[in-house]
């Protein structure tokens, strides 16, 4: 069992490196057309896949945003601010996965992805019937006051219940 492999989801040759300007950048991969972006700050680098965690909807620029550190998904406008990667709409929420970057001996730069290993998809399991009362499923509500989960109400799932669950913001 590996617990942990990485892959470079991104090269950037010196040239390119230095054209990255303060602030946020958009990159495109020539290999797989995949996007990232990359935040430039006092010659401090961070990046990330550019890729919501909500639905996977693809960022662009805010141009709500006047500090130049946030991006907002084009699906249902998600907000991320990527000098911290935390989501800042909804707020209090997510954290983005960072990609490492790693600066190669002739000034380029990578995008090294860190891969956790997922037993689930490692070894998968044929799905099995659920018996009367084997499950308990909590259920929870969003409220615009405190902006916090509350209302927990377990309720028994069955044969006639649900066999899984659907969350959403
Ligand atoms: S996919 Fe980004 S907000 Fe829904």
């Amino acid at each position: 069992m590996t617990a942990h492999s990485s892959k470079t989801v991104l090269s950037l040759d010196s040239e390119a490196v230095l054209s990255l300007k303060d602030g946020i950048n958009f990159k495109k991969s020539p290999d797989d057309a995949k996007c990232y972006i990359i935040y430039k700050e006092n010659g401090e680098l961070k990046a990330c896949k550019n890729q919501c965690k909500h639905q996977g909807g693809l960022f662009i620029k805010d141009i709500e945003d006047l500090d130049g550190r946030t991006v907002r998904c084009t699906k249902h406008f998600w907000k991320l601010n990527v000098s911290t990667m935390q989501y800042v709409n909804p707020p209090d929420s997510f954290t983005q996965d960072e990609l490492d970057v790693v600066m190669t001996d002739e000034g380029g730069l990578q995008l090294v992805e860190v891969i956790v290993w997922d037993p689930w998809l490692a070894d998968p399991q044929d799905p099995q019937e659920l018996q009367e009362g084997e499950v308990t499923v909590s259920t929870s509500r969003h409220t615009p006051h405190t902006h916090g989960w509350t209302d927990l109400r377990p309720f028994p799932v069955g044969k006639t219940g649900c066999n899984y669950i659907m969350t959403s913001w």
